[in-house]
């Protein structure tokens, strides 16, 4: 099964006003599809729309060029909202090919420290969020036997990590949805992708601070890496693996070491996590104030 076509497509992208949603945005319309940038930050989506009509360069422009997109506000956790914008979709442009469930909030610190609305929070964004874009899109997929649902998850969803443990446990949770969908809907016809990048060079990075946790450093030096990931080159990346209807898109190739690890050895992982942990609380919990003293 191939996906669908993304000229003429018409897509929905959450969290569209920023990061990945903006570079998925930018890469779809420079394929011809046109797409509703939907976020809960209505300014953002709009200078986001303003950017992908204007521009159409990068990693993940093609030649089409010929795409169109308006902006929306959205708040994910608003279940009536996802559907109306859903069913509004529908009804102007006659269908909706690509449902992108990407809006999500992130903490970074220990554990203990989260207040139960600071949970709630995290499940309402990253879970719920993603459960009413399903609940309101796969059923006209499936009506129309075409399709395709993209979750963005995280690495966080394929392997646990210490410190961010909120997090983890809604990107596990989508992965679970998404791979689990994805037997049903083929079926019917609807492709269901899941994208799980390491750390991706956006805003996210430097959010959902709990007492001075680094999230930029914490996500670079435990990954490994000097540098994240563009964001325009996942969106190319998550495109080529919608076309080819793949389950989950892992960028970078580094990631997919990593989660080969976290299967073939799942004890040197649990050990190699539980040591970032300490090292991490060793230079302050992973605090921005003592990593900089530490590194001068
Ligand atoms: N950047 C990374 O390193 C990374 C890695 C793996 C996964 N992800 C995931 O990618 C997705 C996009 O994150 P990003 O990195 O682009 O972050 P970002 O902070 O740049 O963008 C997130 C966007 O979601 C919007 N948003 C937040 N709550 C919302 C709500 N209730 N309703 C609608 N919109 C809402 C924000 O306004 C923002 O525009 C998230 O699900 C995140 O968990 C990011």
């Amino acid at each position: 099964m191939r996906g669908p076509r993304l000229a003429g497509a018409s897509a929905i992208v959450t969290g569209g006003g920023s990061g990945i949603g903006a570079a998925l945005s930018r890469a779809l319309v420079a394929a011809g599809a046109h797409v509703v940038v939907a976020d809960i930050d209505l300014a953002a989506a709009r200078r986001v729309v303003e950017e992908v009509t204007t521009t159409r360069s990068g990693p993940g422009a093609g030649s089409a060029g010929a795409g169109s997109a308006e902006p929306v506000h959205l708040d994910v956790t608003d279940a009536a909202a996802v559907s109306a914008l859903v069913e509004e979709v529908v009804a102007t442009r006659g269908k909706l090919d690509l449902m992108f469930a990407n809006a999500g909030i992130t903490w970074g610190g220990d554990t203990e420290r989260l207040t139960l609305e600071q949970w709630d929070a995290i499940i309402d964004v990253n879970i719920r969020g993603v459960v009413h874009c399903v609940h309101a899109a796969y059923p006209h997929m499936i009506d129309r036997g075409a399709g395709a649902i993209v979750l963005t998850a995280s690495m966080g969803g394929l392997c646990p990590a210490g410190l961010i443990t909120s997090y983890v446990m809604t990107k596990h949770a989508v992965v679970g949805l998404g791979l689990s969908l994805r037997a049903e809907a083929a079926g019917h016809g609807v492709g269901v992708t899941v994208v799980c990048p390491a750390a991706v060079d956006t805003a996210i990075l430097d959010k959902g601070e709990l007492d001075g946790f680094d999230g930029r450093y914490f996500y670079l030096d435990g990954q490994g890496v000097r540098r994240p990931l563009d964001p325009d080159v996942l969106a190319a990346s998550v495109l080529d693996g919608i076309a080819r209807n793949r389950a989950l898109v892992i960028e970078p190739a580094r990631a997919r070491a990593t989660w080969r690890l976290q299967r073939l050895a799942p004890g040197v992982m649990d050990r190699m996590i539980a040591r970032y942990v300490r090292v991490s609380r060793a230079r302050g919990s992973g605090n921005a104030d003592a990593r900089r003293t530490a590194d001068r």
